[in-house]
């Protein structure tokens, strides 16, 4: 497939070499390496629907530090607000002739449909709560980068998991790699799918953290909560919130991350969030690593390489 559509679909050997690929990405951006002419002539657009500073940011340096050109396109100041359908849209930024669009949209399959009816590159930047692949990669990354392998380790992902397509995406990268995956979450933010998803539901948060080697929390989506948050958001705090108190039941050299924004004090506490187990500023800088290797690969099918550093 030319797409990044999903985690779901994506072989072990296809994120392997994504992982890979971003290995030697990073080390470009630890070389402070910030213009090469690998991606030159090629045109990628971001057209996020949603909301975003870490992917569209990331997606935009990322082509831009390999020398391709990138255009954001602003929904909300697009032809969108006339009434422009996404169909429309997606034919519209094909005709320009652009080599990759970066999408965001709330609708679940809305990359698989944008795939489906024009010829450039589709990169799903999230859709709705179905998937964030890009998001599960780089969370996979920053597992290797900090524990060396994810085969055997228990990762406990706890917050909004209803909402979350960073959570769908995790758990189908990190399943395949071998992790055993443990969710937890009040029962009115677990959707029913989970328990067939072969992985761990718990109530509990603090089951779920108990000798974790990784901690994910997720952030508690307020605006796609439809009835309101029940528990409200003080009991979820108290009763879900990620403090040192619960973070201590996972192992010592448990890792703690988010994939950002944080709602500190809600799901995550201000004194864990930037603490000595955090690898929240380390997931944000390995989300353009990762980013760069996907550019790389979609629109280059890894030749070139020499051209990097
Ligand atoms: N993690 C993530 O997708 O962040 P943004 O919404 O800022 O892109």
């Amino acid at each position: 497939n030319k797409d990044i559509l999903a985690l779901q679909d994506m072989s072990v050997d296809e994120m392997q070499l994504i992982l890979d690929t971003a290995k030697q990405m990073k080390q470009i951006i630890d070389r402070d390496i910030k213009k090469v002419p690998t991606l030159r002539g090629k045109s990628v657009i971001n057209l996020f629907f949603e909301s975003s500073t870490r992917t569209r940011t990331s997606f935009e340096l990322a082509g831009k530090y390999l020398g391709a050109d990138v255009v954001n396109i602003t929904v909300s100041a697009s032809s969108v607000t006339k009434g422009e359908s996404l169909r429309d849209t997606l034919l519209t930024v094909e005709a320009m002739g652009v080599d990759a669009i970066i999408m965001r949209h709330e609708a679940e399959g809305s990359s698989q449909f944008a795939s489906s009816i024009v010829k450039p590159v589709i990169i799903n930047a999230g859709d709705g709560a179905h998937e964030h692949p890009t998001q599960g990669l780089l969370d996979m990354f920053t597992i290797l980068q900090y524990k060396g392998q994810i085969q055997g380790l228990k990762v406990a992902i706890v917050g909004d998991i209803l909402h979350s397509r960073v959570a769908r995406s995790n758990i189908w990268g990190l399943k395949k790699m071998g992790a055993e995956v443990h969710v937890a979450g009040p029962q009115t933010l677990l959707p029913r799918e989970m328990e067939c998803m072969g992985i761990r539901v718990h109530n509990r948060i603090e089951d779920a953290i108990d000798q974790a080697d990784v901690v994910n929390v997720l952030r508690i989506q307020k605006e796609r909560q439809q009835k309101g948050l029940f528990p409200s958001l003080r009991e979820y705090a108290r009763i879900f919130g990620v403090n040192a108190k619960r973070l201590a039941l996972a192992k010592e050299d448990a890792l703690l991350m988010h994939p950002g924004p944080m709602n500190r004090g809600l799901e995550i506490a201000p004194d864990v969030a930037y603490s000595g187990q955090s690898a929240i500023q380390e997931q944000v800088k390995n989300g353009l690593a990762v980013r760069m290797a996907i550019l790389f690969l979609v629109l280059m099918g890894g030749k070139n390489i020499e051209t990097i550093g």
